[in-house]
């Protein structure tokens, strides 16, 4: 069984909405319904807790919710001051049920996903990717959505002087959903606030103590919502898929 974890915690100063990313709207719904709706569809989440700024309520009810029992799927918690603290406080919150208790009982790991609240593009299709890929690798600890990098990076220097080209042909951006074996990803959490500060992911906390990481070939399309502009890229997505409904669940194009 797997919980997911939606982190939607932050301000979004960078896309200055005047209120916080999650609420502001996007083709008609509030940012953060879309990956709410998305992982309601995913066989195997039994439950979503999303973390959201202090005084913040669940867009769901007001708006009106995918499916008639989303409310008994979908828990608010309130987030921390940075996103990896808000993931932990989302985990804390998620208690096991009893079909997790007995899982662990048996020695079987739950699975947790966690996804930012700002790839409203994530796709049922893109999560069921994810958890079934770290489903068949036993000796792996997470699985994370990535895209091959198309663009050449190079390490620059504080003064702005070229250190070295990279091999873009090992370098992948990462993504969410990112999925861990539950007791994997909260022994990478149980780490001092400054350290969870200087995570921009929480893979990157299980990769240090040495644990196998696995990236999954993911789309472009799961973009990030930071700026004016992603937002507007988002929306053009958006109505694309309402034109032809269905087929984002199979968009996973190969390697070019
Ligand atoms: N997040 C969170 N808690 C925080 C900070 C971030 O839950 N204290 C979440 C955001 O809501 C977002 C994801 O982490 O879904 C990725 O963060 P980012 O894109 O940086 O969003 P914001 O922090 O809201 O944006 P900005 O940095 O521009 O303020
Ligand atoms: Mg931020």
């Amino acid at each position: 069984m797997t919980v997911a974890l939606i982190v939607a915690a932050g301000s979004g100063e960078r896309l200055g909405a005047g209120q916080p990313k999650a609420l502001v709207e996007l083709a008609g719904r509030p940012l953060l319904q879309w990956s709410i709706d998305a992982l309601l569809e995913v066989s195997g989440i039994e439950r979503v807790i999303v973390a959201l700024p202090a005084g913040v309520a669940l867009p769901c009810g007001a708006d009106g919710c995918a499916d008639a029992d989303a409310g008994e799927r979908v828990f608010a918690v309130e987030g921390g001051a940075t996103r990896s603290q808000s993931v932990r406080l989302a985990l804390d919150a998620a208690g096991a049920s009893p079909a997790q208790a007995h899982a662990r009982r048996e020695g079987e790991s739950d699975l947790v996903l966690v996804h930012d609240a700002a790839r409203p593009l994530v796709s049922a299709a893109l999560a069921e990717t994810v958890i079934a890929a770290l489903a068949h690798e036993p000796e792996a600890d997470a699985a994370i959505a990535a895209v091959p990098v198309t663009d050449t990076i190079k390490r620059v220097d504080t003064a702005g002087a070229v250190l070295e080209t990279l091999d873009r042909s090992e370098l992948w951006a990462v993504q969410t959903p990112q999925v861990f074996r539950r007791l994997a990803l909260e022994r990478a959490l149980d780490v001092p606030v400054q350290e969870l500060a200087r995570a921009t992911d929480d893979a990157g906390l299980l990769e240090r103590s040495g644990s196998r990481v696995i990236v999954v070939r993911a789309s472009e399309e799961n973009l990030k919502v930071t700026t004016p502009l992603d937002l507007r890229v988002a929306e053009l997505l958006l109505a694309g898929r309402s034109r032809s409904p269905g087929e984002q669940r199979n968009d996973l194009p190969n390697p070019a």
